[in-house]
C-alpha cells in the first residue's frame, strides 16, 4: 500500500459544521486508518477516549503479541516509546506511529547500554532478564524479555546453574525471586507512579474498604511489604487484574496501579465496583496521547519510531524467547 497517498482532500470541516466535533474526529480517524491500513493498538493506562477509538486494548504483553501478528502497514501505538520500539523491533517492515511525542518512561531512562554492559561484565556467565520497559539497546544486551504477566515463568524457564541479572524494575524483580527461589541480582529502578503506592495507601484503603479485595500491580512500591504480609496474594498485570475480576466471587476491588485500567475494568467487570489505591497514580507519559494527536499522525505519518537493524535483531531474539513460555498462571 502507498504510504505517501495524499490525504489533502480528506477535508472534514463540512462536517464538523452539523456534526459533534469528537463524533467527527473518530469518524475522521476511521476513514484514516483504513486509508493507511493501520491499527490502533492501546496500552490500558491510556485515557479512556483513546481506549475507545482503539482496536486492540491491552497489557504490555498483549500489545506485543497484537503487534508481532499484525497484517496492517501501520501500527499507530497509543502508549509509550519502548512499546512502539517494541512494536518496530517485531515488524521491521512496518510503519510504527507514536501519537504522544516525547512519551518516555521513568523506569526505562533507568538503565541504559553502556551500564547493563558493565553489570554484565561484573557477572560473567549472568544471563540479563529485561522487563520490556526498556531501550531497544538494552534489550539487545539481555537474554530473554519478560512483562509484569510472564516474568516468573520467564526466570523459572532458565537454566537453574545461572545466576539471573534482573533489570530495571527492582519491585518486580524482588517479587520475582520470592517466587522463584532463584538466585537474582536486581537492579535497583522503580517506576516513579507505581513505586508511590506505598504499603501505608494499602493498609489505609483496606481499612476503609475491609470486604474489597486488593489486586495489586508487581510495579508497585507496596510489594515487598505485600510478600512479607499477604506471601500468597498474586500480583498482576493489567490484562490478568480483568481476568481475575471477572472470575473472583468478589463485588468489591481495591486496585494498585495506574487508574486508566479503572475505565477497562468498569467496562469488562460493569457489576462490580473498583477503587484505586491512589487516585493521583496517573501516568504523565500515558497521558500524551489523545484523539486529535492519533489523527495527526495518521494524517502526516508522523512521529516515526525506527530501531537500527543490527539492534532489532539482537533484540528480536530476547523478545522471542519470551514468546515461547506461556505466561503466569493465577
Ligand atoms: P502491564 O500492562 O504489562 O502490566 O504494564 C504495566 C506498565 O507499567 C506499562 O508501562
Ligand atoms: Fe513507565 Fe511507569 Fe508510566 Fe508504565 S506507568 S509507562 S512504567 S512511567
Amino acid at each position: 500500500m502507498d504510504q505517501t497517498m495524499s490525504l489533502e482532500n480528506c477535508d472534514f470541516s463540512e462536517r464538523l459544521k452539523s456534526k459533534n466535533s469528537v463524533d467527527c474526529l473518530r469518524e475522521e480517524i476511521a476513514e484514516l486508518k483504513t486509508r493507511r491500513n493501520a491499527v490502533i493498538l492501546s496500552h490500558h493506562y491510556q485515557a479512556p477516549d483513546v481506549q475507545k477509538l482503539s482496536d486492540y486494548v491491552g497489557d504490555s504483553l498483549g500489545l506485543a503479541r497484537q503487534a508481532a501478528e499484525t497484517d496492517a502497514d501501520v501500527i499507530v501505538f497509543c502508549g509509550v516509546h519502548f512499546m512502539a520500539e517494541t512494536a518496530a523491533i517485531l515488524n521491521p517492515g512496518k510503519t510504527v506511529l507514536l501519537p504522544g511525542a516525547g512519551a518516555g518512561c521513568s523506569l526505562a531512562d533507568m538503565v541504559d547500554v553502556h551500564a547493563i554492559r558493565e553489570w554484565k561484565e561484573k557477572h560473567p556467565g549472568g544471563l540479563v532478564v529485561s522487563y520490556v520497559n526498556t531501550t531497544a539497546e538494552v534489550k539487545a544486551e539481555s537474554y530473554v524479555c519478560c512483562t509484569s504477566s510472564n516474568a516468573v515463568s520467564v526466570v523459572n524457564a532458565l537454566p537453574e546453574d545461572k545466576p539471573i541479572l534482573f533489570v530495571p524494575d527492582f519491585y518486580l524483580g524482588a517479587y520475582v525471586r520470592e517466587k522463584t527461589g532463584r538466585e537474582m541480582e536486581l537492579w535497583l529502578g522503580e517506576c516513579h507512579v507505581h513505586a508511590g503506592i506505598r504499603s501505608a495507601d494499602i493498609d489505609h484503603a483496606i481499612e476503609r474498604y475491609p470486604d474489597a479485595e486488593l489486586m495489586v500491580h508487581p510495579e508497585c512500591g507496596c510489594t515487598t511489604g505485600i510478600l512479607f504480609q499477604r506471601p500468597d496474594l498474586p500480583l498482576l498485570s493489567t490484562s490478568q487484574m480483568v481476568a481475575y475480576a471477572q472470575r473472583s466471587q468478589a463485588e468489591q476491588f481495591l486496585v494498585a496501579t495506574e487508574v486508566g485500567i479503572l475505565y477497562q475494568l468498569a467496562k469488562q467487570v460493569p457489576h462490580k465496583s473498583f477503587m484505586p489505591i491512589r487516585a493521583d497514580a496517573v501516568c504523565p507519559y500515558m497521558k500524551m496521547t489523545n484523539c486529535e494527536n492519533v489523527r495527526d499522525v495518521l494524517r502526516n505519518l508522523s512521529n516515526k519510531v525506527t530501531v537500527d537493524s543490527g539492534v532489532a535483531r539482537k533484540a528480536r531474539v530476547a523478545l522471542e524467547r519470551m514468546f515461547q513460555v506461556p505466561p503466569d498462571r493465577h
